[in-house]
């Protein structure tokens, strides 16, 4: 029979890779917390339409890397290929009144078609943090420190953060118009094929294009912060004044301007310098969007928000051994075999971690078994123990094996003799 395989840029997680995805989960949940921003959970499913209105109709993302289907109804729907989109539709749904304050994180898969290499999949995961309502610089501020806290947290160095502002709907077409002016000078034949396209219909993307001979011809291009209206630009100091206070280090980076059309003002993005990580180093991006919650049909309430990318942290962190158990219940004679069962879910109920064969086998295999589960005793029951009311502890990393009483068994668990 044929094998039935996963889909190219899809991957299953097994541990122990999987518990630096349970770790990133669980401290995002106690350090986003502590700024009262909890958990919410949406759809992966919405309709193609959102994306389309949120990210862009002219982005990469929209234009070539979604996983678009028709139900049974001929609906067009869209697995997401990024979370904001699915967190404004939802908190306008909620029915937000104007003037509060929400702070909201979600965490799940994404789906983007994009050629999957190390660090990009097709299936990958996001950490994504949205904060709806202030309008001021400081909470740009906090979101960032938040974002810093999590890294911090998760025991992660050498990244930095790069910082730019995109300007509002005031001040941005006249950057456009200089941008433009700049592009039409510039030699076309040596932009790469996407940016040819781009210079017509998104040409603020060209400024952030990857491939070097792109990079080397808007290296001299106008900078958006000289184009910033008085608004944005005090928005803009005053942020880096928060980062400045905090002791927060950044690179001012004139070219970023992110893969998705709603950022107006603060961008940012946090670069992993650790060699690991490859070529894509965007460990999480992200920025403000005011104007997108009221262009979603909602009221006219500001947002802001980042997103990690959980594989890129994951190639960064160690895998922790989370599993290591207390005992692994080796199991010699058949008639042990339900004895054994009960005995470690007693030991489980004290608090005890641990497995029980499901078989008798040869003690040789079991303590292998033991071994590899890195467990710190093996107890080991047989006949002769069941006889006598008795259990040999096999202490695996001295190798010392005593022979102690059932009713013994928690304490020598407890002391590892
Ligand atoms: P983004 O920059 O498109 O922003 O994605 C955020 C992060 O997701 C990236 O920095 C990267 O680490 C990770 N990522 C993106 N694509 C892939 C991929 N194909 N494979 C692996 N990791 C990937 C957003 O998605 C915005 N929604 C962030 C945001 C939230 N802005 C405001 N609120």
């Amino acid at each position: 029979m044929n094998k039935i395989t996963k889909i190219k840029g899809f991957a299953d997680l097994f541990p122990p890779e999987s518990t630096v995805y349970v770790q990133m989960e669980e401290t995002a949940r106690q350090v986003f917390s502590a700024y009262g921003c909890n958990e919410v959970r949406i759809p992966i499913v919405e309709k193609t339409e959102l994306f389309a209105r949120t990210i862009g109709g002219e982005t990469d993302i929209v234009q070539k890397e979604m996983y678009t289907f028709q139900d049974r109804k001929g609906r067009s729907l869209t697995l997401r290929p990024e979370a904001t989109a699915g967190m404004v539709r939802a908190f306008i749904e909620s029915g937000p009144s104007q003037g509060s304050i929400a702070k909201y994180f979600t965490l799940g898969p994404m789906f983007r078609y994009e050629r999957p290499q190390k660090g990009r999949m097709r299936q990958f995961h996001q950490i994504d943090v949205e904060f709806f309502g202030p309008t001021t610089p400081q909470a740009d501020g906090e979101l960032i420190l938040m974002l810093w806290h999590y890294l911090t947290a998760l025991k992660l160095d050498n990244f930095h953060l790069e910082i730019n502002s995109l300007g509002c709907p005031k001040c941005r077409p006249q950057f456009k118009q200089k941008l433009l002016s700049f592009l039409q000078h510039i030699d076309e034949s040596k932009l790469c094929a996407d940016c040819k396209r781009r210079k017509q219909t998104n040409p603020l993307r060209v400024l952030d294009c990857k491939v070097s001979t792109c990079k080397e011809m808007v290296a001299s291009a106008p900078k958006i912060i000289d184009s910033l209206c008085l608004e944005c630009q005090k928005h803009f100091k005053d942020v880096l004044a928060i980062l400045d206070k905090a002791g927060l280090n950044y690179t001012l980076n004139h070219l970023l301007v992110r893969g998705l059309d709603y950022y107006q003002r603060t961008t940012f993005e946090i670069i992993a310098e650790n060699p690991n990580i490859g070529s894509q180093s965007a460990i999480a991006g992200g920025g403000r969007y005011d104007g997108l919650v009221k262009n979603l049909g909602g009221p006219d309430i500001p947002g802001l928000g980042f997103a990690c990318g959980m594989e890129r942290i994951a190639l960064l962190l160690d895998k922790q051994n989370n599993f290591k158990q207390d005992f692994f219940l080796a199991v010699l004679s058949d008639k042990a075999l339900n004895q054994a069962i009960l005995l470690a879910q007693k030991l489980r109920n004290k608090g005890f971690k641990g497995e029980v064969s499901f078989e008798a086998k040869s003690l040789k295999s079991q303590l292998r078994y033991a071994h590899k589960k890195e467990v710190k005793t093996c107890l080991i029951l047989g006949e002769d123990e069941l006889s006598s009311g008795v259990i040999q502890a096999k202490n695996m990393e001295t190798g010392l094996q005593q022979t102690i009483a059932l009713e013994d068994i928690e304490q020598a668990l407890g002391i590892n003799f």
